[in-house]
């Protein structure tokens, strides 16, 4: 029930302004990205991940990679330029044809829909390295927790999961500034958007220590979770690195 309603969401988004509702820069609205410097952006992304990594000492093996919740493919294509393989994988299906279409890689590259929340169509132990970014955090907690589960699931032993997800409001529970933040992201604000014609997007959060359990749960071990500064300051957004023996 809860997915259906993110899937619908996605499902209008990526038929409307897919590009936008994937990075909302507010000049690039109404179908204003240039894709050439969308996907650059991803291409920066990902280097800049692969960077971390080999900063913290850790060997990532270039075979095949998984991007979950790949949207338009703005980072699946550029895993592509770094690996093997690379799939992607999204709840919306509009997303995943506009994502087809601006497909570089030929077979090199595939996307999936799959719209359960686990990740029963991909094997065992299939990836060396699973990305995820501004995703999980618009998953309610039960199904975003099981996706956890499931990276650890599909990930090759020694390969590293890296995904992000915020852990909680900025804001002290309690404070002028929680209350604003409620206000500004609660029904009236859905009510408010549903009535301009703009799908509402949620925002969820999963605190470390649930994290961590849907991590061990699924026999991976935490590497590192650090506080990725990029998102809003309404939020603390996490990225934890996870691998499998
Ligand atoms: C903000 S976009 C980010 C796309 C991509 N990660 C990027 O950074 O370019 C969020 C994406 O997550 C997808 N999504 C939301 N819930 C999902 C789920 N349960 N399973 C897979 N994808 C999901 C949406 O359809 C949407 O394409």
């Amino acid at each position: 029930m809860a997915l259906k309603h993110v899937r619908k969401t996605y499902e209008e988004l990526g038929e409307k302004d897919p590009l936008y509702a994937v990075l909302s820069f507010k000049e690039a609205q109404h179908n204003q990205w240039d894709s050439e410097r969308f996907f650059a952006r991803g291409r920066a992304e990902i280097s800049t991940a692969l960077e971390h990594l080999s900063s913290l000492g850790l060997d990532v093996n270039k075979g095949r990679a998984l991007d979950f919740g790949c949207g338009v493919g703005r980072l699946t294509q550029a895993l592509c330029e770094e690996f093997g393989e690379a799939v992607g994988v999204d709840i919306s299906s509009s997303m995943i044809e506009g994502a087809r279409r601006f497909n570089q890689f030929g077979e090199r590259c595939s996307y999936l829909v799959n719209t359960s929340d686990d990740l029963a169509q991909l094997d065992d132990a299939s990836f060396d390295f699973i990305y995820s970014n501004i995703t999980l955090q618009h998953i309610p907690p039960d199904a975003s927790s099981r996706y956890i589960s499931e990276f650890i699931r599909v990930l090759r032993p020694g390969g590293i999961a890296l995904f992000q997800i915020p852990s909680g409001p900025r804001h002290e529970p309690g404070t002028l500034g929680a209350w604003l933040y409620s206000v500004r992201r609660g029904p009236l604000r859905r009510f408010w958007k549903r009535i301009r014609g703009k799908p509402p997007v949620e925002i969820h959060y999963l605190n470390q220590s649930l994290v961590e359990e849907a991590i061990g749960n699924a026999g991976g071990r935490l590497l590192e979770a650090r506080q990725d500064g990029s998102i809003r300051r309404s939020r603390v957004s996490m990225f934890y690195t996870a691998t499998r023996e």
